[in-house]
C-alpha cells in the first residue's frame, strides 16, 4: 500500500505505523486520518499482522495535534463533523481485535494525546510531553479526549489538564497512569516490541476477548460484567482454551493457534 503521510514496516508479525510529517510535528491532517483508517483496517484484515505499534517520525514529536491550519479551511458548521470523523477512526483503533500500542516519542498534544489514549496502552520516551492544549485555541478536545483522559487519570486531574491546557512530562504521565513505561528514546520501540512479543505468545483469541471485555467497561450501551460473561463463554469453547488447559496439566508449553 502506498501512503504519503504514513510509513510502515512489518517485522515478526508486528506492524510499526509511523506518522510521517516531521516538518509539521506529525500533525494529523485529513490525509493522515484517511491513511490511518486504511492501515488500521489492514491490521484487522491481514493475517500476517498480529499487533501494531503507532509512533511518530523523528525524535521531537509523536503527534503535535490535529492540523490547526485545516481548522481555518472548514466552515464553522463543520466542527461536529470533524470531531465525529476523528472519533470514528479512534474507536476503530480502540476496538481493534489485535493489540495496538502507542510508542510516544515526543510531543503528544491534542489529537496526538487522544490517539495515544485510543491505543490499548502506551509507552513513552523520556522526552515525551503530553497535553490537551485545545483551550489555548478556544476549543476543547474532540477526538474522544474528554472521555478517555477522564477514564485514564480521573476526573479531577483530567479537568485540570483540559481546563489549563498544561503540558506534562513523561514521568508525570507515568505517575498518572497515562503511560505504562518510560524509556530512553533509543530503547522505546525495542521495549514496546518486547512487551508485544510476550502478548503474541498467548492465545490470540483470548487476547482479543480481553480487549473487548476491558473496552466494555465504559461503553455505555453495554454492561461490562454481562459482556465479560458472554466473552468468557466464547473463549471457553475455543481450541486455544483446550490447548492452554491441557498444556498446563501436562506440564508443557502451550501451542496456540494463529487466530
Ligand atoms: N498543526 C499544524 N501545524 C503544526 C502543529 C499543529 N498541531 N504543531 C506544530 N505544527 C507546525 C508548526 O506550525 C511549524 O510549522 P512551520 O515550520 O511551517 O511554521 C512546525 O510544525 C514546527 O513547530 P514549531 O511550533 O515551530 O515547533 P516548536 O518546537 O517551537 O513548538 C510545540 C512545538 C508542539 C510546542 C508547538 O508546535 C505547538 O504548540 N503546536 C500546537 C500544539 C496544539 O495546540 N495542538 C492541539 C491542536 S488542536
Amino acid at each position: 500500500m502506498n501512503f504519503s503521510t504514513i510509513k510502515t514496516s512489518l517485522d515478526n508479525n508486528i506492524l510499526t505505523i509511523i506518522i510521517n510529517r516531521p516538518e509539521k510535528l506529525n500533525a494529523l491532517n485529513k490525509i493522515v486520518l484517511d491513511e490511518l483508517e486504511q492501515i488500521i483496517q489492514t491490521v484487522y484484515d491481514d493475517k500476517k499482522i498480529k499487533a501494531a505499534i503507532i509512533t511518530g517520525e523523528g525524535n521531537k514529536a509523536f503527534i503535535a495535534g490535529a492540523d490547526i491550519s485545516e481548522f481555518t479551511e472548514v466552515s464553522d458548521k463543520q466542527g461536529a463533523d470533524l470531531a465525529k470523523r476523528g472519533q470514528q477512526i479512534f474507536f476503530k483503533i480502540e476496538n481493534c481485535i489485535k493489540p495496538v500500542v502507542a510508542a510516544v516519542n515526543g510531543f503528544a498534544l491534542g489529537g496526538g494525546c487522544e490517539l495515544a489514549m485510543a491505543c490499548h496502552f502506551r509507552l513513552a520516551s523520556d522526552n515525551a510531553k503530553f497535553g490537551q492544549p485545545e483551550v489555548n485555541l478556544g476549543l476543547i478536545p474532540g477526538y474522544g479526549g474528554t472521555q478517555r483522559l477522564t477514564l485514564l487519570v480521573g476526573r479531577g486531574k483530567a479537568m485540570e489538564l483540559m481546563m489549563s491546557g498544561a503540558m506534562i512530562d513523561a514521568a508525570e504521565a507515568k505517575d498518572l497512569g497515562l503511560v505504562n513505561y518510560v524509556t530512553k528514546s533509543e530503547n522505546l520501540i525495542e521495549k514496546t516490541r518486547q512487551i508485544l512479543n510476550v502478548i503474541l505468545a498467548k492465545s490470540p483469541v483470548a487476547v482479543s476477548k480481553v480487549i473487548a471485555a476491558v473496552n466494555a467497561f465504559y461503553q455505555t450501551d453495554k454492561n461490562g460484567y454481562d459482556e465479560e460473561i458472554k466473552l468468557f463463554g466464547e473463549v471457553f469453547t475455543s481450541d486455544d482454551k483446550k490447548e492452554g488447559t491441557a498444556a498446563f496439566i501436562e506440564k508443557r508449553k502451550p501451542s496456540f493457534k494463529d487466530e
